[in-house]
């Protein structure tokens, strides 16, 4: 495992994701635990690409239905639960689908867990089954701050993220 991150600074963003996410696989790469491996990526997305808030949110039983609970993460205080559809997160746990939002005051049902937050990208991470076991929620304090380049990025750490729950 490497136990630091050398990260470009003043380069494109696609070229800190190219640098990043080869070095979050070497990060990841036989260490089993998916707790500690989302607690690497979180704090290696926060510090290497400087985002507001990065973190992760399982789909967990309350006993009666499922939910998201807050897991990994880095950056402000944040909700601790979202139910099925509700927010950003919700939505794309819901629809399984991968939700850039440019202005989260625009999104009906948006969840602000911090008001400095003003636009997010929020990813589904699938089984082999084919349901979402959690999923991955950036934000920004800027409006319009993610793009095909962000998504492109996390799908391929997303992807990764969803071997290392097939191990
Ligand atoms: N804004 C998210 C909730 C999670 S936090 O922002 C960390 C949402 O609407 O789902």
């Amino acid at each position: 495992m490497a136990e630091s991150l050398t990260i470009p600074m003043s380069v494109s963003k696609e070229e800190k994701y190219k640098s990043l996410l080869p070095q979050i696989n070497a990060l990841i790469e036989g260490e089993p635990d998916l707790v500690a491996n989302l607690s690497n990526i979180a704090a290696a997305l926060k510090f290497g690409m400087n985002f507001f808030w990065v973190g992760f949110y399982f789909v967990k039983s309350n006993g009666e239905t499922l939910e998201l609970v807050l897991g990994p993460f880095q950056g402000p205080v944040a909700c601790t639960r979202i139910a099925m559809g509700k927010g950003v997160c919700g939505k794309s746990w819901e629809t399984k689908k991968v939700i850039v939002v440019d202005d989260v005051a625009m999104f009906p049902g948006h969840i602000a867990c911090n008001t400095a937050s003003q636009s997010e990208i929020v990813l589904p991470a699938l089984d082999r089954n084919g349901e979402v076991f959690l999923v991955l929620d950036v934000d920004s304090d800027k409006l319009a701050d993610f793009d095909e380049i962000d998504k492109k990025y996390l799908v391929e750490l997303i992807q990764m993220i969803e071997k290392l729950k097939s191990l």
